[in-house]
């Protein structure tokens, strides 16, 4: 156990495992510890009341600095480039130029690594015929720092083992993000600079001791990043919606009208008035994969298409729906984007209205073909809700013999010990229907610590459309019908 410490930087990375940065008063990691929430069933690693975090391993990570910066940094709120020059003194190899190639390659370990230093420079007191090949000082202190091979390298080479001093000047251009906002912010609070990148735009979100520097922040991870022109802080929790952000530029353009290329797909969108995540393309690409030519997608929660426009330019038939306007108008932009206008319909209503209209409309003579009907409801915070809207969807029309059942691809969070239960079940109550052993629940992504993102995928019962539409009646009635038959069947 890591007792007294505070979550700073921790992530979850895949499904049971979780790894957890522990921080000493100056800010340096000093602990990385990593372990499975399995084994350590009833217990949740941010539910500790007494500030513990169990662990399996721990691995002290405790390495000194290259970069001391100048105390007057402390505090900055405006950047000053200049107040971050410093010159430091490294240890270094006096080299003949014959060999300098073959030195620099075997000293690869112990040679400095910085973007923008130089491994070689010119040695000023000697002759023309040597160079001078910097070491970092966190690996080199006397001769005997070099490893076994790298000491039979030098020999190999007639280069002596002697150490000659020199200083080197490092510059704002020479520190990476984290230095420089280590040197500024606070001693001893966390200075996570951690942000998605949707294409020019960096976004952060800022915790309330980081406010104060959010400008200089913006500015600095600006300049470590190429390609980033913009910078901005989520400025609440997500909108309840429409599912994005409100947002505050902290540094470069204004310009919110983003361009990403998603597994191939080029998608333009305003990032402050619709919802785009980078963590799901590889959700996108597992569902799309699914799709066959032909087959028809209703995409209940299309956002601006990452899921309809690469289905449809596999050949499917679209009908892509979503309730914010901004994504309406996105969606539409992104089919003529990609060409495939004439396979998406789009529409500009509420879930439920969707399901109980246009797909209620098309689904009779799909369910009579041969191609396969996907809907896809990603929504997770209330698409499990939405379930309901399927009961009785067909209620007065006759089931056709052969039925081709519309398979349901449906998202939802869950905070339970158990998730793959907790959205089944809370799918079948929806539904008004046991989805249980008639589904198949995908871990989506961990969204936090104990919020899991998941999707349920099961064929939509034709008990479900094509039963009565009564809300309470119908659930009870659709559920002990459909239990019957499954001690039926088990009998
Ligand atoms: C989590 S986003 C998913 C967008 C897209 N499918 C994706 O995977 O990136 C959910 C979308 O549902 C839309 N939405 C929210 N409430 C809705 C509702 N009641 N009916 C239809 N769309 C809704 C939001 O505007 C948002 O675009």
């Amino acid at each position: 156990e890591i007792k007294g410490g505070v979550p700073l930087g921790y992530s979850t990375h895949r499904r049971w495992e979780w790894v957890y940065h522990q921080r000493s008063i100056r800010g340096e990691v000093v602990f990385q510890a990593q372990g499975r929430r399995q084994r350590l069933q009833g217990q949740r690693l941010s539910g500790n009341r007494d500030n513990t975090y169990p662990c399996l391993a721990v691995k002290p990570i405790m390495e000194p600095k290259l970069y001391r910066p100048p105390p007057e940094v402390r505090g900055m709120t405006s950047l000053d480039k200049d107040a971050f020059t410093q010159t430091i003194t490294v240890p270094a190899l006096r080299v003949p130029i014959g060999v300098l190639n073959k030195v620099v390659k075997s000293l690869k370990k112990s040679s400095i690594q910085r973007p923008g230093v130089p491994r070689v420079v010119q040695d000023k007191e000697q002759s023309s015929d040597f160079r001078l090949v910097l070491l970092d000082p966190r690996r080199v202190s006397s001769p005997s720092s070099f490893s076994e091979t790298e000491a039979e390298a030098l020999r190999s080479f007639s280069v002596s083992e002697e150490l000659h001093y020199y200083e080197l000047k490092l510059t704002y251009d020479n520190l990476k993000s984290e230095e420089v906002l280590e040197a500024v912010l606070p001693q001893g609070q966390d200075v996570t600079s951690a942000f998605s990148r949707v294409g020019h735009i960096a976004h952060m979100n800022l915790r309330d001791h980081q406010l104060t520097y959010k400008n200089l922040i913006g500015q600095v991870i600006m300049d470590k990043n190429p390609g980033v022109t913009c910078v901005v802080n989520k400025m609440n929790i997500i909108d309840s919606t429409y599912r994005n952000f409100k947002m505050e530029v902290l540094a470069g353009e204004e310009n919110m009208v983003a361009k990403v290329k998603e597994n191939g797909v080029t998608y333009e969108f305003d990032f402050s008035r619709v919802y785009w995540n980078p963590r799901l393309s590889t959700e996108h690409q597992r569902v799309v994969q699914l799709v066959k030519r032909g087959d028809t997608v209703f995409d209940v929660f299309a956002g601006v298409g990452p899921f309809a426009i690469p289905a449809a330019r596999l050949g499917a038939s679209i009908l892509a729906n979503d309730l914010n306007p901004e994504s309406y108008r996105w969606l539409q932009h992104n089919c003529k984007l990609n060409k495939v206008e004439s396979k998406v319909r789009a529409f500009n209503l509420d879930g439920r209205a969707f399901i109980r209209g246009p797909l209620k409309q098309e689904l009779p003579v799909l369910m009579r073909g041969t191609s396969a009907v996907h809907v896809v409801m990603n929504l997770p915070a209330l698409a499990l809700d939405f379930l309901d809207a399927f009961r009785g969807l067909l209620h007065h029309q006759e089931p056709p013999c052969d039925e081709n059942l519309p398979t349901v691809h449906c998202y939802g969070f869950s905070k339970d010990d158990d998730p793959d239960t907790d959205v089944v079940e809370r799918a079948s109550r929806s539904l008004g229907f046991p989805l249980k052993h008639r589904c198949s629940v995908h871990f989506v992504r961990n969204v936090a610590p104990n919020k899991d993102m998941m999707c349920v995928r099961f064929t939509l019962p034709k008990d479900v459309l094509f039963g009565s539409d009564a809300e309470e009646s119908g659930k009870e009635s659709l559920l002990m019908r459909s239990s019957k038959k499954n001690n039926n069947k088990t009998a």
